[in-house]
């Protein structure tokens, strides 16, 4: 109501009546995006209806398939093709992003998810190739990079891996412990930032092979300043989601029970259960609606499955309750809209089309995804400038607070 009225005045229009401003301005869809796709970064805005390109920076044999952004302009990028973690510029009021890194750093090769503790003072990135994970210290003014240590996974591996497999770094809203998925070592570790970011504690998921993926804490008390109470994984080999309920033991490390597992297909299995590998798991912030992308089914196209988090009989568990086409091939990455009510899902299909990027409308009532896209960005549009994967990566970067 205060941005509405301040809008009024800065038109010089406080008089006007109120019916007089058309009803769809009140509810304008003005975002931007940032875009990773193999050979190539892009940033677009998007208002509702089409994706308005901005900046293409194209990198050969670079592949940015995981970003972040802090404030006032700093994009990390990684090159999963590389051992670099890259800088770009990036002005969050324009969306005009820099046509090269302005600064560059060796780390582990191979890092395919990045994440800020609480203070964005520290950047940690998780490497598939290595197992690793590497802790930076960002908390310069130019934001530049300068890695602490890394933390390399230790335990048993999965027969069909020969390293530990960092996959995602997942951070908990008190800001404390980062969960991180191994898909090589069947586990799930849980590092500590209060203690000098070491490993306190690993759980196994189980059955052997199942390749845990990505994944994302969940409470069922509504103080986000406190400790989650369960997390959600997604197994990309056996294709399962699983959730566990979390303890803070004596010692202040995490455990995690196992609490249930289903098909994240559901009940409608894959064409083709041998190709299929899930990929990507998003929590809504109403800690209730699970999305999860189901790639490789072999159908026409892939899907996105929504679960819900609830209490049956009191008991916390993951239901299953429908899914969408992704209107495209191997949806890698997804990500809410950062609106208040998450209204949109951005879906980035790297494999084939119809859509490379496709925005779905989101209910915040039920967390139903409108099944035909409210707009989309061609397969064709982004692949075929460089060859390789489509789009992987799709991000909203919302709009500097003052604006
Ligand atoms: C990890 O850190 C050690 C030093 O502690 C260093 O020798 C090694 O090269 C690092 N590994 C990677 C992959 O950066
Ligand atoms: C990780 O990278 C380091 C440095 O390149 C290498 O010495 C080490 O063997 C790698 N470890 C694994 C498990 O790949
Ligand atoms: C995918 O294809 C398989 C085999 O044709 C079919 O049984 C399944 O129902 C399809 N999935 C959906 C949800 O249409
Ligand atoms: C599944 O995909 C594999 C690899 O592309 C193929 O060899 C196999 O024939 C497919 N199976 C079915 C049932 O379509
Ligand atoms: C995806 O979901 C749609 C809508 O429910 C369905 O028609 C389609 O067959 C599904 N595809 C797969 C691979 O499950
Ligand atoms: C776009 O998608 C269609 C359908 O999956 C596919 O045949 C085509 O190769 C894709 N083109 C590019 C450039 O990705």
């Amino acid at each position: 109501m205060v941005r509405f009225t301040s809008m009024l005045l800065n038109l010089g229009l406080a008089l006007a009546a109120p019916s007089l401003i058309p009803r769809q301005d009140q509810g304008a869809i003005n975002k931007k995006l940032i875009v990773g796709a193999a050979g190539q970064i892009l940033s677009f805005q998007f208002d509702g209806k089409t994706f308005k390109s901005i900046s293409k920076v194209a990198e050969e044999g670079k592949s940015a398939s995981w970003m972040v952004f802090k404030q006032p302009n700093h994009l990390y990028a990684v090159d999963e093709n590389s051992n670099t973690l890259r800088l770009f510029n990036y002005d969050p009021a324009t969306g005009k992003l820099s046509d090269k890194p302005v600064s560059e750093q060796t780390g582990s090769p191979g890092v395919v998810s990045l994440e800020f503790n609480k203070d964005k003072t520290r950047l940690l990135g998780g490497s598939y190739s290595n197992g690793t994970v590497d802790i930076w210290d960002v908390s310069a003014g130019d934001g530049a990079m300068k890695l602490i240590k890394n933390v390399t996974l230790k335990g048993d591996l999965s027969p069909k891996h020969p390293t530990h497999r960092a996959h995602q770094i997942v951070p908990e809203g008190s800001g404390r412990y980062f969960a991180i998925n191994d898909l090589g070592g069947d586990s799930i570790h849980i590092m500590d930032s209060k203690k000098d970011y070491t490993i306190t504690s690993v759980t196994k998921v189980l059955p052997v092979g199942c390749g845990p993926r990505h994944g994302g804490f969940l409470s069922t008390k509504l103080n986000p300043s406190l400790l989650p109470t369960h997390y959600v994984v997604l197994c990309e080999t056996k294709n399962l989601i699983q959730l566990f309920q979390i303890d803070q033991k004596a010692d202040e490390s995490l455990g995690l029970t196992f609490l249930d597992s289903m098909s994240s297909y559901g009940p409608m299995p894959p064409a083709n259960a041998t190709t299929a590998a899930a990929g990507e798991l998003t929590v809504a912030r109403n800690n209730r609606d699970i999305y999860v992308t189901n790639r490789l089914s072999g159908n026409a196209t892939d899907n996105v499955s929504f679960f819900a988090f609830e209490q049956v009989n009191g008991k916390p568990c993951l239901t299953w309750k429908s899914q969408v086409s992704s209107d495209g091939i191997s949806p890698r990455m997804m990500s809410l809209s950062r609106d208040q009510e998450q209204g949109i899902m951005f879906v980035a299909n790297p494999m084939g089309g119809p859509s490379g990027i496709a925005a779905f409308k989101r209910s915040e009532l039920t967390g139903l995804l409108n099944p035909k896209p409210m707009a989309s960005i061609a397969n064709t549009t982004i692949s075929k400038e460089v060859g390789g994967f489509g789009p992987q990566f799709v991000l909203e970067i919302p709009a500097p607070k003052s604006a």
